[in-house]
This record gives structure tokens, sequence and C-alpha cells, in this order.
């Protein structure tokens, strides 16, 4: 595996090469869930490409952008055991000026949920998700479903402005007690891993009313409150995967998201119905 920090460099690979090049971003800290992303990827490209960036402009002020876990040599590991061919690791000042031209989440999906709760975040992801594609120039790009919101911008941002690139969605993984696996989970002291069960065990109990025949949004969102007790929720919505508000649960069209705060962490967690 060769390891690159100049953009240039990796710029000069990936504008001469004919293979296929399946891409993976991340903000290190890797876990099993970035682990599929790779195997998948693997198995569908010539070229593997991971990077890794904390990405300043997705943080608000507040964020925990300061102390967001950083693992070097064990990622570095990770990414070689999974057989990643070039792992790119840029500085902030490689892939930031001072002043920028800027791009802007689009003004209905980039600004509910998440992006209503922590403004400017999606403005951040996509600026750094655009500059990466046009260093990586991927064939495919591989994103967990976790990051509902922020998997259909990256295609909306595809789509809008005409770039070449396939962005592939991947399966939410979770641990054994079904904690979705998240970077952010190293937070977490041992009763707090504890209390977070309770998010997945309020969206498997959403799934079971649903598969009963119960597609009605305020009884199950009343359903997965009671489940989550205790816990300082910031939201449960269940909207179409377009994220449009809906009447009633549509099977095939329905993602139910939930947020919440254990001590000082935030937690999502969602299910695509
Ligand atoms: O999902 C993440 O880890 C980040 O938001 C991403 C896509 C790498 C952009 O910084």
């Amino acid at each position: 595996m060769k390891i690159i920090t100049d953009k240039q460099e990796l710029q000069n690979i990936t504008k001469n090469t004919i293979q296929t090049i399946g891409f993976i971003p991340t903000m290190g800290a890797l876990h099993e869930g970035h682990i599929s992303l790779i195997k998948k990827a693997r198995g569908e490209n010539e070229l593997v490409i991971v990077s890794i960036f904390v990405n300043p402009t997705q943080f608000l002020a507040g964020e925990d952008f300061d102390k967001y876990p950083k693992r070097d040599i064990a990622d570095k590991k990770i990414c070689e055991l999974a057989g990643v061919d070039i792992l790119f690791m840029p500085n902030i000042d490689m892939m930031y000026e001072k002043d920028e031209v800027t791009i802007k989440a689009p003004n209905i999906r980039g600004f509910v949920l998440d992006g209503f709760k922590r403004p400017g975040h999606f403005d951040g992801v996509l600026q750094i998700v655009l500059k990466l594609f046009n260093l990586v120039r991927p064939t495919n790009a591989y994103f967990g479903r976790k990051d509902a919101q922020q998997v259909i911008l990256i295609k909306q941002m595809v789509e809008n402005l005409f770039l070449p690139i396939n962005v592939v969605d991947c399966p939410l993984i979770r641990d054994n007690n079904g904690l979705a696996l998240s970077s952010r989970n190293a937070y977490l002291s041992v009763t707090e891993k504890e209390e977070a069960l309770k998010i997945s065990r309020s969206l498997q109990n959403a799934t079971k009313l649903i598969v009963a025949g119960n597609l009605k949004i305020d009884e199950i969102k009343k359903a997965m409150m009671e489940t989550l007790k205790g816990i300082d929720v910031e939201y449960i919505e269940i909207v179409s995967r377009e994220l449009l508000i809906i009447e009633q649960i549509e099977l095939k069209n329905t993602i139910i998201l939930v947020v919440v705060k254990i001590g000082a962490t935030r937690l999502i967690d969602n299910i695509w119905i």
C-alpha cells in the first residue's frame, strides 16, 4: 500500500490511470463499517483509494473537531490488511486555501434534519467530498447509509454537477449488541454504551410495528420515544428516501432517523424501510 500526503502526487496517478477506481473517503478512526466499504470497493474496482482527513469545514463551532479520534497507525494497518492500494492523508493546508469558492447544500434537502440542527455542516461535507472526488477521479465512491442525509446529498451533488461518478450507498454496520458503528463511539463510557443500545432497540421496535402492519408515523414515533425514555432525544424523524415529508410509512421509500445525545456525545442511527 502506498501512503500519499501530497495532492499532486495523487493526481499524477489518478489522472494517468485507465484502471477503475473505488474510493472511500473517511475521517479515520476506522472500524468494521469502513472495512465493509473497503471490501466492497476491493471486489468491484482495480484500484482502491481511501482518504483520511478530518475536515474542519464540516464541524460547527463548539463541536468535536479538536478531539476527533486520531488513530493513524492502526488505520494504516487496517487499510493495508483490507487491501487498499493508496491511502491519501493530506493535511489541512494541502486541502484548503484561506479564501475559497464554496459549495452550498441544496435548500430543501440540505436544511432539514441534521442540516437544520447543524447549519453549514453539509456545505462543508460537500465541499471536501467534491475536492476529494476531483483529486481521486473515482469510478465508484462508497458511503455508509448510517450517514443517510450525507449520502443522499452527495448523490444529489453528483447529479447536479454532472460528475461522472457512481455513488454507492452501503449498509449500516452494527456491533453484536446492535449499536451502529461510529468513530464517535470511542467517546462513550461503558455505562453510556449500555444506554446507547436503546437507540437501535427503538428502531427495532419501529420495524416490528411496521412488519405488523402499523404504518402510522405518530404511533411509531411514540413507541420509539418510549424505548428511548431517559435519553436526551434530539429528534426522531420519518421521511421519504428523498428526505421529504410523508403521510405514512411507504415501504421501500422510508427512512427512520434518530439522533440522541448521550453525555456529550451526539449519536445518529437510522433504518431504511
Ligand atoms: O462521513 C465522513 O466520514 C465524512 O463526512 C466524509 C464523507 C469523509 C467527508 O469529510
